[in-house]
């Protein structure tokens, strides 16, 4: 079949979706890029938020609608949501041919040959730990590539439902990531990105490193910042990254590590989601207001130009407009480079959809739009203070808005265009004096090796 997927959500739907994709063609399926063109559609979806199962609810709908006209197509549903709704989906969406959850995607090809043989409404939801080594199925254009290392959440955030979605934490062996690291380099990526929902909990509920394993040059004993050198030492990895953070995975051997270690952008995504401390502990985040900060503050101290990003809940159930306000300085304190706002929103089966979401949505929204807009004044000035200095960016290729300029990333995770030179690839890394800054966007010109 000639097929297609749509990605909702966050990198690990991204990274699944690549596996899937490898899976298809394995089976002798086709991807194409128009949907039109496509008998098979699978969308890959996220529950994080009613609004991103409402988007997804409402494509399958249109998607199912479509089969009217083109009795050969079928339609198929991944992710956080098929692991939720589980049969209930084929009520919600008549005419869906299968549905398969978070840790079972390997099944896909199985289901969509029932379902060419005859079958409808299939579902797979059990943890077959089934997403296959997927090292040849980085599909993505660029040099960047993401690989999930622990799969999973054991934290318990009153408002999440992940924990519900992804099951609970597994970590892959350390021996099985650097197999994939090392195949993805030959194949041509220089920038590994390590996922995990709270990364940095890397080997602390199973093991990962056997005692046959090289020990660590640096010492490291943490099974993460382990992980971190080895990862920084396969020949030919240029860039290193992991996202998200928890502030109590920010330990002294991580800091060495991000330190010390070249290939290691000095860049995280420390998600906060708030800067009030009763709000913290009602949303059983595990650290204080002041714990978080004592983070921003080593990272910072041992990396100067640490670039931080982080989430925020506004309107969490009882937020006052003191805890709002504790959010707001919190930010500032924090100096984040990015920030991505969202407004609560209950889940069900979570703790807190039990208590009254009591914040009206107008206010969510007045919170919501002050934030972001202290946001950009703060992105703005930290992007200002780069202009002069020498920034190592890895190409991407030409700007998607102006396609006479290249555009690249920092190692801060901002966008940098520069004028081509001649020679100039992507997947190069080029020295860049910034010369010029933008809110989102910083411009510079290419150094000569
Ligand atoms: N409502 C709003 N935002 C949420 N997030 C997670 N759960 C919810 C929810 N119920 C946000 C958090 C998280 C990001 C991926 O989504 O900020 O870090
Ligand atoms: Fe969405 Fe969370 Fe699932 Fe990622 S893990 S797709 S953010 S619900």
């Amino acid at each position: 079949m000639r097929f297609i997927l749509h990605t909702y959500g966050c990198q690990m739907n991204v990274r699944d979706s690549e596996a899937v994709t490898a899976l298809l063609e394995a089976a002798g399926h086709t991807p194409v890029q128009r949907e039109d063109d496509a008998d098979l559609i699978v969308v890959n979806s996220c529950s994080v938020r009613a609004k991103a199962e409402d988007k997804a609810l409402g494509k399958l709908g249109l998607l199912c609608a479509t089969k009217r006209d083109r009795p050969d197509r079928r339609v198929g549903l991944m992710g956080c949501m098929a692991q939720r709704l589980g049969a209930e989906i084929f009520t919600r969406v008549p005419g869906l041919d299968f549905a398969v959850g978070t840790r079972c995607a390997g099944a896909i090809p199985r289901l969509l040959a029932r379902v060419l043989a005859g079958e409808s409404g299939l579902l797979e939801t059990t943890d077959l730990n089934e997403m296959p080594d997927v090292v040849e199925a980085h599909t993505d254009s660029g040099h960047a590539a993401f690989v999930t290392i622990l799969l999973g959440c054991n934290r318990r955030c009153a408002y999440c439902i992940v924990p519900d979605v992804r099951g609970s934490e597994y970590s892959r062996p350390a021996r099985e990531i650097l197999a994939e690291i090392s195949a993805l380099v030959r194949n041509g990526v220089r920038e590994v990105t390590l996922l995990g929902q709270s990364v940095m909990n890397y080997g602390r509920t199973n093991p990962v490193w056997d005692a046959s394993d090289a020990p660590s040059p640096g010492g490291f004993t943490e099974p993460f910042a382990r992980l971190l050198e080895a990862v920084a030492a396969v020949p030919g990895l240029a860039r290193l990254r992991f996202t998200s953070g928890h502030p109590s995975g920010v330990t002294d051997q991580l800091v060495r590590a991000c330190a010390a270690l070249p290939a290691v952008c000095h860049h995280l995504h420390l998600p906060v989601q708030s800067g009030s401390d009763p709000v913290l502990t009602r949303m059983r985040r595990g650290y204080s207001r002041a714990d978080y900060l004592d983070a921003v503050h080593r990272l910072r101290s041992a990396m100067p130009d640490f670039a931080l990003t982080t989430d925020v809940i506004v309107g969490f159930p009882g937020e006052t407009a003191d805890d709002f306000e504790a959010t707001r300085s919190l930010m500032n304190e924090a100096d984040f480079d990015n920030a991505f706002i969202f407004k609560y929103s209950p889940r069900p089966g979570t703790p807190a959809a039990a208590w009254e979401d009591d914040v009206p949505d107008t206010e969510k929204m007045r919170r919501n739009q002050v934030l972001l807009e202290d946001q950009d004044l703060r992105g703005a000035a930290a992007n200002a203070r780069l202009v002069g200095t020498l920034q190592e960016v890895l190409v991407e290729g030409p700007s998607l808005r102006n396609a006479t300029r290249w555009s690249g990333r920092s190692p801060g995770n901002k966008i940098v265009i520069v004028e081509p030179i001649p020679g100039i690839a992507a997947g190069t890394l080029v020295r860049v004096r910034i010369t010029r800054a933008a809110p989102q966007t910083l411009y510079g010109d290419v150094l000569p090796c």
